[in-house]
């Protein structure tokens, strides 16, 4: 018996790895979902998804979230780390295809009607997928630190402060005071590495169970 084999079995006879796992990746998706690549959308996502949390752990490991560090950090994972530029590349260009995948797949679920009953609620799961895809990118884009990083921030944090009545103290939250400084930095650090992705990770649960249970939609 081969190593891997070996190793398999070893978890299997303690877990029951094969009854568990076997119906998830036996399950036989329709033929007119495998021949059509508009159905690959939600799945190229995903994989994005993937990416970032991979290269985020790498470059969470060598940044410095404070006004006065974050710049340096980047600038030595950029030119000093083993293969930093790269990953950092990977991050940036997963972000971008992220989103725009989303938007994608939120058109393609749109235009085939495949938020009708009974995927109503998965929808609605998925319009708060799209929110936090954007925030996950709003929030990294402080991160470098550099002129682009601070003015994206000014305009974005006096959008959000321009909605009625709660505005304020959204902008009150999101900036930590009246002007964007190292408190902002901590926060953005903060939605960026723990409550987005948490956040995601249960929603991206919920909506694969929902795609699961109840089964991808017909042609229209
Ligand atoms: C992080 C973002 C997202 C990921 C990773 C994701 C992933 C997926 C995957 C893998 C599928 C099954 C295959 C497919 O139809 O492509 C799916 C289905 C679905 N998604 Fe998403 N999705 C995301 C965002 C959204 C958004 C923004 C919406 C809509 C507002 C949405 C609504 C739906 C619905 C209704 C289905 C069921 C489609 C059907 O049965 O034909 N998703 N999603």
């Amino acid at each position: 018996m081969k190593l891997e084999d070996k190793i398999f079995k070893w978890f299997d006879d303690r877990f029951k790895l094969k009854e568990l796992l076997t119906p998830i990746i036996k399950h036989p998706a329709p033929e007119y979902a495998v021949t059509n690549p508009l159905y690959c959308l939600g799945g190229i996502a995903f994989l994005c998804f993937l990416i970032l949390v991979g290269t985020g752990v790498f470059l969470a490991m060598y940044y410095k979230p404070t006004p006065l560090e974050a710049y340096k950090s980047v600038e030595h994972i950029m030119t000093a780390v083993p293969m930093g530029s790269l990953i950092r590349s990977l991050h940036h260009w997963a972000a971008n295809t992220m989103i725009a995948a989303v938007m994608l797949h939120m058109m393609r679920i749109y235009f085939m009607g495949a938020y009708k009953k009974p995927r109503e609620l998965n929808w609605v799961v998925g319009v708060t997928l799209l929110l936090i895809t954007t925030t996950f990118g709003f929030s990294g884009y402080l991160l470098p630190w550099d002129q682009l990083a601070f003015w994206a921030t000014k305009i974005g944090t006096g959008i959000a402060g321009s909605i009625p009545i709660l505005g304020q103290y959204i902008s009150l939250i999101l900036v930590g005071g009246t002007d964007i400084g190292a408190e902002t930095m901590t926060r953005f650090f903060a939605i960026h590495v723990m409550i987005l992705p948490i956040t995601i990770a249960i929603l991206l649960l919920m909506h694969f169970a929902m795609v699961r249970i109840q089964g991808i939609s017909g042609r229209l």
